[in-house]
């Protein structure tokens, strides 16, 4: 089923020359709720446009967007997002943070839902504790308590592991990938790391200069180990994006060598 739908979907900014800019050309995207969708590309490819508008924060110019059949108008507690930045609060403590989201439930359904989520990212022993506390890795895990305690049914994350090593990034991956398959959210996630999105994604989009250049399922076994991620499969799924993003020597540095 369809949970997500943009037709056409357009959007230009005006720049401040009065130029204007599209960021994103008409583009027609389906995701079928409950899916892990990875969006690569080149920087500056229209991305980020992408998602803050699934999130309600960029409005299109053209054409439109519907989630489970309703146009999005703006931000909703039914989309949440994870940035790249720190998405804590500094000034709350860790199950004020994860309970931030929760306004409206009664304290003792709060405090529960809070618990729940805390020892699902593995930060029980840390509730009291403040943000500046806790490791990098650690603010990310409070961040996925906090949008999954909302119980949002869309998941919209851009680029939130960037800046973790590759220990605390793959045990991240591991505990979103659990809380996803254990509450059906539907993930829209954005990197620009081919490894993180081939480990994530059950389908894969390229999107560059304003466009979806390719729509990859990525239906490698799960769970992504090392034999899965150097399978002919995951190979070939790895080359067609790097293709698509043309890595290598630029015809002006080539021409400059002669
Ligand atoms: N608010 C804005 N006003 C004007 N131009 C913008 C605005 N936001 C984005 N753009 C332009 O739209 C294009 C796409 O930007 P976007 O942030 O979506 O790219 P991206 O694919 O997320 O890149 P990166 O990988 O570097 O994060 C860029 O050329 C950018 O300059
Ligand atoms: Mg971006």
């Amino acid at each position: 089923m369809t949970l997500i739908k943009f037709e056409k979907f357009a959007v230009e900014f005006t720049l401040g020359n009065g130029r204007q800019f599209t960021a994103l050309k008409g583009l027609d995207l389906d995701i079928p709720k409950g899916q892990f969708v990875c969006i690569v590309g080149k920087s500056g490819g229209g991305k980020s446009t992408l998602v803050r508008s699934l999130a309600g924060l960029t409005l299109p110019t053209g054409g439109k967007l519907t989630v489970d059949g309703q146009p999005v108008t703006g931000p909703s507690r039914d989309r949440a997002m994870v940035f790249q930045e720190d998405t804590v609060f500094p000034w709350m403590r860790v199950d004020e943070n994860v309970g931030f989201g929760l306004q409206g439930l009664l304290p003792e359904k709060k405090r529960e839902r809070i618990e729940k989520w805390l020892q699902a990212v593995g930060l029980a022993d840390f509730s009291k504790a403040w943000p500046r506390e806790l490791s990098g890795g650690m603010r990310k895990r409070v961040a996925l308590a906090t949008v999954f305690a909302m119980g949002s049914p869309v998941l919209i994350m851009d680029e939130p592991f960037g800046a973790l090593d590759f220990v605390t990034r793959a045990n991240i991956h591991a505990i979103l990938l659990d809380l996803w398959r254990a509450s059906g959210t539907t993930v829209v996630f954005v990197t620009h790391d081919i490894e993180e999105a081939l480990v994530l994604g059950d389908r894969i989009l390229v999107v560059s200069d304003g466009r979806i250049l390719d729509d990859l399922s990525c239906d490698l076994a799960r769970p992504r180990d090392e034999d899965v991620l150097g399978s002919t499969k995951a190979v070939g799924l790895r080359k067609a994006i790097i293709g698509h993003l043309g890595i290598g020597r630029q015809p002006m540095l080539e021409s400059a060598d002669q």
